[in-house]
Order: C-alpha cells, then structure tokens, then sequence
C-alpha cells in the first residue's frame, strides 16, 4: 500500500506522508525551460508526452509520495466549448458562454479533447518511479469554482460583481451540466491511473452561509459519492470556507485539506478525518531555520492524528527548489 492511502485507512498511521500543491510547475528550472517554448499553455497541457514529463519533474528531485496531473482544472470548461486563455501576468481568460454549444456538447467529443490528459495518466502510472509504490493524484475543480470562472471569466480577487447572481436559470443550467462532464472526467482519470481524487474549491469562501447547500455541499457531496463508488479516496479543498466542522460532516471527503488561514489546533480539535496541508506557502520563501519550525508545528500538533503533509494553498513561483528539497526531507525524516 502506498504511504498515503495507509495514512487515509489506518487510523493508527504515525508517518506523515508529503507532497505539495502546484509541485508541477513554475518554481523548477526544468518547468520554466519546457514553458517558454510552449507559450500556450491549454496546448502544453494537451501534450501528453510534455505534461507526462513536467508531471515526473518534481519526482524526480525529491522524495514525495505522490505525483499529481499536469492540467489544470479549467480543462473542463475548454472540454465543453468555452474557450479559455492564459494571459501572462493576468491569469485565465475566458470567452463569453454560449449556453447552446455548451449543452449540445456530446460526450464522445469531450472524451476526444481531453483524451491526451488520461494518456498521460497512463503514461505516468506505468512509470516506474511511481508504479505501486506512490499515488498519482488527478483532479478536478469543485462545480463552484468552475461556475465561478466560467461566468466572471477570470479570477475573481476578493469578492464577486454584485451581478454575479443575476441568471438563476443559467446558473442552475451550467451546475447541471458542470457536474455531468465533471462525472465523465472524475471517471475517465480513474480508469487511466488516477488513484486519488482532488477536488479543488479555491473560491468557496466567497460563498455566503444562506448558499452553502445549493453551492458547494449539494454538488461537492454528489461527486464525493460517485469518486467513492469506484473505491478511490477523495481529498477536498474548500479553501477559505468558513465551517470546515459543517463541510466535513455534511460533504464526507476522506481527506480534508485546510487553508493557511485554518488555525490547526482548532481543527483537531473538531474534525476526526484525516487532515491534510495548512503550511503558508510564504514560510518556504523564508530560511530554513523558519521552514523547520513552522513544518514542526503541524507535524505536533498532528503528531496523533493521521496527517498528509502538504501546504495550505499551491507552493509559490519564486520558492527555492534547495527550499522545497530540505523539507520534504525534514518531514519525511521526522517521527
Ligand atoms: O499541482 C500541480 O502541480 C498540478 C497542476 C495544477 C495546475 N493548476 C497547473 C497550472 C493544478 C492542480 C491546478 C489547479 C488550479 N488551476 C486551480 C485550483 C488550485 C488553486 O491554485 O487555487 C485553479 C484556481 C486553477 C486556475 C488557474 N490556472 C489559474 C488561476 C492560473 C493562473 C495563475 C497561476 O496560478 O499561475 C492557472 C495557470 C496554471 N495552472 C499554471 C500552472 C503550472 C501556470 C501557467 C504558467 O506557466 O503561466
């Protein structure tokens, strides 16, 4: 069994496993080398042989217990028509809907655009600095924060236009019809290789109290049942929501995965599933005397509890691999 589904079935786990959110990507020489000869970046995803390889780099370089996809959750929005771009220094853009191509995606077509990421599945899996012995983690974006994106068509900062709401309709429609493609991703990864889920939430803490359950518990909870149907643990991440005790017993994931903002021994004390992240990703631009320390406190504060090691939101461009070398050996060393 790899170190990270025993830490998610046995209770009595002790060892943290580790790895870290965004570990494909910007802060590695070797990533930024493939990414400036392939400025777009939907394209670099869909090249398997390329997300295959960005997907290994950071196994490649350190120990940690899982790889997780090179893709992105805006994938989905690009399997079903809308159009999404990736602007330097801006973010993701995306093209205004059209509801009708939308809806009349065929499931077939979606499998056929997004056929080069469950490749790379199959390529990493069969790999062997991963075959049985780490997990390759796919992913998708919760209905919520792919609602988010498709309709404000960027990043939202702080909070939504007070228009955001204005289409009920639309927006009941487009949760429909996020969460079926989302079923015929979540099912596609799982059957290439994928032996976690992750699902991302990176905006449910722009949700208020009175629309938690038609945003985020509903639709969260719908794909939680169908990711365990096919006996695969499921990590959620409802970054920045207020009640992680509520979304915890309401939502049931396997695994939790908190927030820099989480106060750690708040969540012991109120949640009994295991726990996974919280490390602010800005400790790792510090030295290491501060890295060890604060890795420490999540390492005590978990030390009876079975804990995944990780980061409260995805690792920073500018952190140091030297950085992200002496961590994951401190925590993978610790006992
Ligand atoms: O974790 C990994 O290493 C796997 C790859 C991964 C990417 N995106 C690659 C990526 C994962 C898990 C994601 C998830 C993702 N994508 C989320 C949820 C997690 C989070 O950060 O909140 C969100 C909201 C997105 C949407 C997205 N993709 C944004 C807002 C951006 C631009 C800003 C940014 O963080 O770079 C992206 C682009 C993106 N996705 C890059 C990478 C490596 C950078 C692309 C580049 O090189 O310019």
């Amino acid at each position: 069994m790899t170190p990270i589904q025993d830490c998610i079935v046995n209770k009595n786990h002790r060892i943290n496993p580790i790895w870290i959110m965004r570990q494909a990507g910007r802060y590695l020489p070797e990533f930024r080398e493939i990414r400036a000869k392939n400025p777009d970046f939907i394209k670099l995803c869909l090249n398997e042989n390329l997300s295959s390889e960005i997907t290994l780099q950071p196994l490649k370089r350190f120990d940690l217990d899982a790889a997780i996809i090179f893709s992105d959750i805006l994938m989905l929005p690009h399997g079903i028509g809308q159009e999404v771009k990736f602007k330097k220094n801006f973010g993701p853009e995306l093209s205004l809907i059209n509801f009708d191509k939308i809806k009349n995606t065929e499931e077939k077509d979606f499998i056929n655009k997004l056929k080069p990421i469950y490749n790379l599945l199959k390529i990493v899996s069969s790999n062997q600095i991963v075959r049985n012995k780490k997990d390759l983690i796919g992913f998708i974006g919760a209905p919520w924060t792919l609602l988010v994106y498709m309709i404000n068509r960027k990043s939202p900062k702080l909070k939504l236009n007070d228009n955001f709401f204005n289409d009920k309709m639309l927006i009941g429609n487009l949760l429909n019809i996020i969460e079926k493609f989302l079923k015929l991703h979540i099912k596609n990864q799982i059957e290439s290789g994928a032996t976690i889920i992750q699902i991302f939430d990176s905006w449910a803490g722009l949700v208020e109290e009175k629309h938690l359950s038609e945003y985020i518990y509903n639709p969260t909870l719908n794909l939680v049942n169908y990711i365990k149907s096919f006996n695969t643990p499921v990590i959620c991440f409802p970054r920045e929501i207020k009640n992680y005790k509520e979304f915890c017993s309401t939502v049931n994931p396997d695994v939790i995965s908190i927030d820099y903002n989480v106060n750690p021994e708040e969540i012991l004390k109120n949640i009994n599933i295991p726990i996974q992240g919280g490390l602010d990703p800005r400790i790792l631009l510090e030295d290491k005397e501060t890295v060890k320390k604060h890795a420490l406190k999540y390492l005590q504060i978990f030390k009876d509890v079975p804990y995944i090691f990780n980061l409260g939101h995805g690792i920073l461009p500018e952190t140091k691999p030297e950085t992200v070398d002496y961590l994951v050996k401190f925590v993978k060393d610790a006992k």
